[in-house]
């Protein structure tokens, strides 16, 4: 498992030749001079052509019977299974995710698998009752056609397999173009889906830049090839996509950034709402998109709370990812650059604390207890920034790292206007045992997805995902909700009377008696 690998697109199950969009070498970021792989990009032409292949091969997969369609998630999700501890590996080689978390995450997929190889044999319409006598009304889900599926890196099986598992299964066929930072990993999933039966030309995988992707999702809309945009990212360039996907009226399904609230209340148990905010802020390194954004800590317990949280973060073990770790390095790069300019956003009035220092982990600037050897890979100190208030900049940036702010509040109010004013609306959790403070939390939290007691990631399979204002357009994967994504409804009427029926106009009345009154 250690060789370095070439990977391409692969059209049609077949590796494409050549890199029209350059080469990528992509590192272990645990181990910076292990070269996980060698990566042929394509470019917007590739897109359009493999979008143009899909749209292709939708009729014939639409005509699968849809409990077949789901016969070949089985077989997907047994796959899985029977590679599960490569898969994981893989994932922690190319990203830096703890293993834990990698095994975790191929669970995941797993999970999705389950959930949705049934659904070949529900996809259920209804029958509903005209409003006429010898006339029935249907419904039927209808699938889209050829979806493209964007995804990033820091999930990069699960939330891939959140998108093509159902859009699969609804009769859809796929074009996925994963994160650039991690080709391995896509390869291997790719590889699985392309062996679980479905026919040529259904599942097809781009390995390209955004900026390619984005001109190549332009031009299969403008050619009529593609019919579903999928996209997992920043909340800047899902506006982008949703102004594009918007013109050729179709409603993309967006998966955008957070800044995720813990709402820690008076009578919280504050051992638990550490392990939450330990586990939500730091694990993945913080690069989940339902990472804890702020803390924020009813001030009788504020202190307390401070004093738990930094101990448990300066505590944590961080380094090796093949180790039992919080959290391993960086997933590559761009991140590390990102990252240190949002640690630019901390002020004066600001409060650091977690570890020994800030910014990279060195041996210059080194962490205590810190598992492996830092300067092997893209390792930085975890950063609790207690003092952030409504106007910061820390307050509302997305900040995709190792680092977590704390803010107080003394009324109820303060706390939902501190967990609502920056615009996302994707995750969030509170703690307490108060069963008024919960609902009224769950009433005026504008996120999608709201935590009692639990931390702000970690959601469950089969539970609607997504988020509103900053976070989404309101679209909702996985479980259910998702079917409304990859298809689309569609109503029928069967007349059998023998004569036409004018709805509203031919509909019996009943006579009603308004003035009858009961006997005094
Ligand atoms: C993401 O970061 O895009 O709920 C998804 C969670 C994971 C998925 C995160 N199951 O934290």
């Amino acid at each position: 498992m250690s060789a370095t690998r070439t990977v391409t697109s692969v059209l049609d199950g077949r590796p494409v030749k050549g890199a029209p969009g350059g080469t990528l070498t992509i590192p272990n970021p645990a181990l910076l001079d292990q070269t996980v792989a060698e990566a042929s990009l394509g470019d917007a032409g590739t897109f359009l052509e493999a979008c143009h292949r899909a749209k292709a091969a939708q009729p014939g997969w639409a005509a699968v019977p849809a409990p077949v369609r789901g016969r070949a998630i089985q077989h997907l999700g047994r796959l899985v299974e029977q590679n599960f501890d490569a898969l994981s590996h893989l994932i922690t080689r190319e990203i830096g995710k703890p293993i834990k978390e990698s095994r975790g995450e191929v669970q995941e997929v797993v999970d999705t698998c389950n959930f949705f190889l049934g659904e070949g044999r529900r996809l259920y319409g209804q029958t509903v009752p005209s409003e006429m006598p010898d006339k029935q009304l249907f419904t039927f889900r209808r699938p889209l056609g050829a979806a493209a599926i964007v995804t990033a890196g820091n999930f990069p099986v699960a939330v891939p397999s959140w998108y093509i598992v159902p859009a699969l299964v609804c009769g859809n066929t796929i074009v996925w173009k994963p994160a650039e930072y991690t080709p391995t990993t896509a390869d291997a999933l790719a590889q699985l889906i392309l062996h679980s039966g479905i026919p040529m030309g259904v599942f097809q995988l781009v390995l390209a830049e955004g900026s390619s992707t984005f001109q190549g999702i332009e031009r299969a809309l403008d050619e009529e090839v593609l019919d579903k945009v999928g996209f997992t990212g920043s909340s800047e360039v899902g506006r982008r996509i949703g102004e594009l996907c918007g013109r050729h009226l179709q409603s993309p399904c967006l998966e955008l950034g957070g800044k995720n609230p813990l709402v820690v209340m008076p009578d919280a148990d504050l051992d638990l709402a550490v392990e939450g905010a330990l586990f939500s802020g730091f694990g993945t390194a913080g690069q989940r998109c339902t990472s804890l954004g702020t803390a924020i800590v009813h001030r009788d317990v504020h202190d307390d709370f401070m004093a738990r949280f930094s101990k448990a973060v300066t505590d944590a073990p961080v380094g090796d990812p093949t180790q039992d770790v919080l959290y391993g390095p960086m997933i590559s790069a761009r991140f590390c650059e990102r990252f240190e300019h949002w640690l630019e956003l901390i002020r004066s009035h600001h409060t650091v604390s977690g570890s020994d220092g800030i910014g990279r982990i060195t041996k210059a600037n080194p962490r205590t207890g810190f598992v492996g050897d830092p300067g092997a890979g893209l390792y930085y100190h975890p950063v609790i920034v207690d003092g952030i208030t409504l106007d910061d900049d820390l307050y509302r940036t997305e900040t995709f790292g190792p680092i977590v702010g704390v803010a107080s509040f003394d009324t109820f109010d303060q706390a939902i206007e501190l967990a609502n004013a920056h615009g996302y609306g994707l995750s969030s959790s509170i703690y307490t045992n108060d069963p008024l403070s919960v609902f009224h939390f769950r009433d005026r939290i504008s996120a999608g997805m709201v935590s009692v007691n639990n931390s702000t990631s970690g959601a469950e399979a089969h539970l609607p995902f997504g988020g509103n204002g900053r976070s989404g357009n309101g679209s909702r994967q996985s479980g259910l909700w998702v079917l409304d994504q990859f298809t689309r409804w569609q109503a029928m009427n069967w007349d059998y009377s023998g004569h036409l029926q004018k709805a509203q106009m031919d509909t019996a009345e009943l006579h009603a008696d308004p003035g009858f009154r009961l006997a005094d």
